[in-house]
């Protein structure tokens, strides 16, 4: 398609571990390929593009001032805020990300927070959160739509940008701003073990005998009940598998606070 044709979408990394972006890349409907030679121009990615150096940040402020109010802004990452956001600095100029955010949600059609950390804060706005980190919506003025996981499945990013590609308007949200797509039943609701936990079958230590079975992981802390996302029926890494299918319980990556609040990931 023609660079006219195509939505321009800037991706700003802040205070993160790129597990969205790797998560990202494992797009297959339609695929990363596909997604930014015919949907998308990406304008400016850290971990995808070619730029560097002084370069890449010109290249960002073209995108900005070129596209404005017309692109797509993604944001990876928590916003440190503490000491006026002198915690996270990008490029030659110095910025903070606190600064880079607000700028480039003032100009965007749409934001978009990939992940759990521009969410609500992620691991680290984990207590005591000494960098003072916070979820995208905290510091800007506008609507965010939050696709909580850590990271969010592909088919939960790549959903969501295409739906706004597609229709021109954000999708239906939950209270957590969440698309109800993708977000609106529990992992408990479609878990392949949730037969185990309906008949009370359920492992009582990691490794026991009842883990071999495939029983319910709830005695040993899944927080699947409590959870909302789509990973049972979607799953990651082109269908391949998720924490449950894995043996290992939900840990509430979808829900903001879930490092403080669901930390006993693996006691009862
Ligand atoms: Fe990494 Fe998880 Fe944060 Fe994504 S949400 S950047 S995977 S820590
Ligand atoms: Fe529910 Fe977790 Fe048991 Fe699945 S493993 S049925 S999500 S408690
Ligand atoms: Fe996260 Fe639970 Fe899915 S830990 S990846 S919401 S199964």
């Amino acid at each position: 398609a023609e660079l006219a044709d195509r939505v321009p979408l800037i991706w700003l990394h802040m205070a993160e571990c790129t597990g969205c972006s790797e998560s990202l890349v494992r797009a297959d409907t339609p695929n990363l390929d596909s997604l930014i030679f015919d949907q998308i121009s990406l304008e400016y990615h850290e971990t995808l593009m070619a730029a560097a150096g002084w370069q890449a940040e010109e290249n960002l402020d073209h995108a900005l001032e070129t596209y404005k109010g017309n692109y797509l802004l993604a944001v990876e990452g928590a916003v440190p805020t503490a000491n006026n956001g002198a915690f996270l600095t990008l490029g030659c100029k110095g910025r903070t990300g606190l600064e880079l955010v607000r700028k480039a949600a003032a100009g965007a059609a749409a934001i978009v927070s990939v992940g759990t950390c521009a969410s609500f804060g992620g691991v680290q706005a984990a207590y005591p959160n000494p960098t003072g980190a916070k979820g995208v919506h905290q510091v800007v003025d506008k609507t965010v739509i939050n696709l909580g996981g850590c990271p969010p499945s592909e088919k939960n990013i790549v959903g969501t940008l295409m739906y706004f590609i597609m229709f021109g308007k954000l999708p239906a949200l939950d209270i957590y701003n969440r698309p109800k797509w993708a977000y609106g039943a529990r992992v408990h609701d479609n878990c392949d073990r949730r037969g185990h936990f309906d008949a009370g079958e359920f492992v009582e230590q990691f490794g026991d005998n009842n883990a071999k079975q495939g029983f319910c992981l709830y005695k040993v802390g899944c927080k699947g009940p409590y959870t909302y996302n789509n990973c049972p029926t979607e799953r990651f890494n082109h269908h391949t598998s998720w924490p449950i299918q894995a043996g290992h319980g939900c840990m509430g990556c979808s829900e903001p606070n879930f490092w403080d609040e669901m930390a006993d990931f693996e006691r009862p």
